[in-house]
């Protein structure tokens, strides 16, 4: 296949071939994807073209039926989303995944409860609930978060985007080794989704790779260095905003144009 944007470092995240079939549905159709250290990587196509199946092998929801997943060169499976958030890999799903009778905080730190210190902890396994409200309201602070009313609130009363953003908060606290965000602001207002977008680049410059899944082809430009163009269950080419306009990356995600036309298509600027 061709690709246009090469990078010669050590992926941190590959897939190699993976194919996915649901009965007949064939929702992986032999996909490809490299993730490398220091970058965005945006996911595009259309509806149904496999992106969030993709990306939920790497999240250990989906188990592909064939085809190799790497983690830092190794060949890695995953049974469940725990093996894959023990292995760093942090998902915020498309369908987010919060319970919405538990409050903030409670969702922040759900499965990683951190106790008490000393024997109220250890013996009467108490819960540190004031230092995990504390840690869940920095993290939304970080966010830029405010309209939160109160941290014990349940996730039930809050809106769509608030609803998201405790989800994103969550992922970008305890993401180890990347960050994967399926379309993070689709629920979110302007305002919100700025600032979701400034934490993905944050998040980038601290070192911690993302991968960003959006139809959202201006936010895809604004952040992403690399853009990896879902089609039919597979990679149909990779793209970086300063080689490729959002017209180009329509056309390959519609099918209308290959990547080899979109490259006959780049005309370097007159006089150089
Ligand atoms: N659990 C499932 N059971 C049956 N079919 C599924 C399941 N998950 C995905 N599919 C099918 O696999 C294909 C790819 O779906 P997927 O959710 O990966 O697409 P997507 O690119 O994320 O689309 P969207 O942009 O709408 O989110 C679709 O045809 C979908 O109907
Ligand atoms: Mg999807």
């Amino acid at each position: 296949m061709t690709t246009t944007a090469v990078n010669t470092a050590q992926p941190i995240l590959q897939a190699r071939g993976l194919v996915k079939t649901f009965g007949r549905v064939v929702a992986l159709n032999g996909s490809d994807l490299e993730l490398y250290p220091g970058e965005v990587l945006a996911v595009v196509g259309d509806n149904g073209a496999g992106k969030s199946s993709l990306i939920k092998c790497f999240s250990g929801a989906h188990t592909p039926d064939s085809g190799e997943m790497l983690v830092d060169n190794e060949i890695v499976t995953f049974r469940s989303t725990n093996e894959a958030r023990h292995a760093g890999i942090e998902t915020v799903f498309q369908t987010l995944a919060v319970a919405p009778a538990l409050d903030i905080s409670e969702n922040l730190f759900l499965g990683r409860e951190v106790r008490s210190p000393g024997i109220l902890g250890t013996v009467f396994r108490k819960l540190d609930t004031k230092w995990m409200r504390e840690e869940a309201a920095r993290h939304l602070k970080e966010l830029g978060i405010g309209t939160v009313q109160s941290i014990t609130q349940t996730v039930e009363t809050l809106s769509g985007g608030q609803r998201q953003a405790v989800a994103v908060a969550r992922a970008a606290a305890f993401g180890s080794r990347v960050i994967i965000l399926d379309e993070p602001t689709a629920a979110l207002g302007v305002r919100e989704s700025a600032r979701v977008l400034q934490l993905i680049k944050d998040l980038r410059d601290r070192g911690m790779p993302v991968i960003l899944i959006s139809h959202n082809m201006p936010q895809v430009f604004e952040v992403a260095n690399r853009i990896h163009v879902q089609r039919l269950g597979r990679r149909a080419a990779v793209v970086t905003p300063q080689t490729h306009t959002m017209n180009d990356v329509v056309a390959i995600m519609t099918g209308a144009l290959t990547i080899e036309e979109a490259d006959q298509a780049l005309v370097p600027p007159s006089g150089s």
